[in-house]
């Protein structure tokens, strides 16, 4: 089978790791990413020769409004223009800067091509609302999904893991929100919380993926960059004891079961842990979930799950593809084979 080409526009936080993800993939190729400015994270392409993940070249194509003389005088090299991109690929994963994707989608629909969009667009930017796990199926042969954000990818795999096993009416979350990434200055120098109004958009993106599931929650914003931790209250159908919950999360691929007493403290050590294994970037593709964080409470289970916010939605992305393209048409082999090139799951 030919190998799906696809092409990322907007080559930042998001838009390198699924550069990275899709090369990696031995069944896809990617044929560039797309950006407007020369940025630090271009400049570092650059002086690696412009060699990504796998020893993959990352050719640059340049969206319309880039300044192409500030590209030149740093001596980027510049494969061509965003629809030149558009029209050689299959898939386009859009990681612009949210809402640029909407108006990116017109000229996908005018070339027709496929898209798939990142969580900060508004849900009416796609067909389908996309999770690997929980949805999968609802994917296949659609030309445009839209993936949930960096905290709902990583709460929904957890909560689709119980449900899948034991049935799950309903849970409440607490986020407590990173509130930049590692470099993000322009988010300020900060040293206080803020809170959202109630429920989260998260609980919301959950009851929409999963509609059986009621849910609700808090979020905090912290002053932090490495990781976003929730925690989450869920009732089954019937009672969950941690035993249970136990075995089905250290079943799971995209999640990593850790504890306190082996060293990880909180969002930090999983941080450090990624990139002593030596993790392109430092990223981890699973979420950590504490073992020793899993409390029953009445009838109901309790846990907390850490969020690697910058690499949590390259894996469900990968899915999206597979889904889109008809690659695969089930949830078990669409997943399975994005888990096999990512190396996802090699820890267990
Ligand atoms: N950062 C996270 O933790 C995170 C997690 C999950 C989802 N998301 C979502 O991913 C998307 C991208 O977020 P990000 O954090 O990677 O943003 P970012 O600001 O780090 O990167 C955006 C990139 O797009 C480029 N760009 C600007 N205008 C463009 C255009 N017209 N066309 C193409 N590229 C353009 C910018 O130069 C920049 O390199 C958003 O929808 C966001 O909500 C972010």
């Amino acid at each position: 089978m030919a190998k799906i080409k696809v092409g990322v526009a907007g080559y930042g936080t998001i838009g390198q790791r699924l550069a990275d993800g899709v090369a990696m993939q031995g069944d896809m190729e990617l044929v560039g990413v797309a950006d407007m400015m020369p940025t630090l994270s271009i400049q570092a392409l650059n002086e690696n020769g412009m060699i990504g993940a796998n020893g993959v070249k990352y050719n640059l194509y340049l969206v319309e409004g880039a300044d192409k003389a500030a590209f030149d005088k740093k001596r980027i090299p510049v494969a061509g223009t965003f629809e030149e991109l558009v029209g050689k690929v299959d898939v386009m994963l859009d990681s612009a800067p949210a809402g640029v994707g909407a108006k990116n989608k017109e000229i996908y629909k005018k070339m027709g091509v496929k898209a798939i969009f990142q969580g900060g667009e508004k849900n009416s930017v796609a067909d389908v609302f996309f999770h690997g796990y929980a949805n999968y199926e609802k994917g296949v042969g659609q030309s445009y999904l839209k993936l949930t954000s960096c905290n709902t990818t990583g709460l929904i795999r957890s909560v689709d893991c119980l449900d899948r096993a034991f049935g799950i009416e309903r849970v409440a979350i607490t986020i407590i929100r990173r509130v930049a990434d590692p470099g993000d200055y322009h988010r300020g120098l900060t040293n206080a919380l803020q809170i959202d109004k109630a429920p989260s958009h998260q609980a919301v993106d959950l009851m929409t993926i999963m509609p059986h599931v009621d849910a609700t929650g808090i979020l905090v914003h912290t002053p932090v960059t490495h990781g976003h931790i929730i925690t989450v209250v869920a009732k089954g159908k019937k009672k969950v004891t941690k035993e249970m919950a136990l075995a089905e999360f250290q079943k799971h691929p995209r999640i990593r079961v850790v504890s306190i007493d082996e060293g990880f403290k909180g969002n930090a050590s999983l941080f450090k842990y990624a990139r002593d294994l030596g993790n392109r970037r430092g990223d981890m593709y699973e979420i950590g979930l504490w073992e020793d964080s899993i409390v029953e409470t009445g009838d109901e289970i309790m846990y907390a799950i850490n969020i690697p916010q910058e690499s949590v939605t390259i894996p469900e992305t990968i899915d999206a593809i597979r889904a889109a393209t008809e690659m695969q048409t089930t949830r078990e082999e669409g997943t399975a084979e994005t888990n096999k090139y990512l190396g996802i799951g090699k820890f267990k």
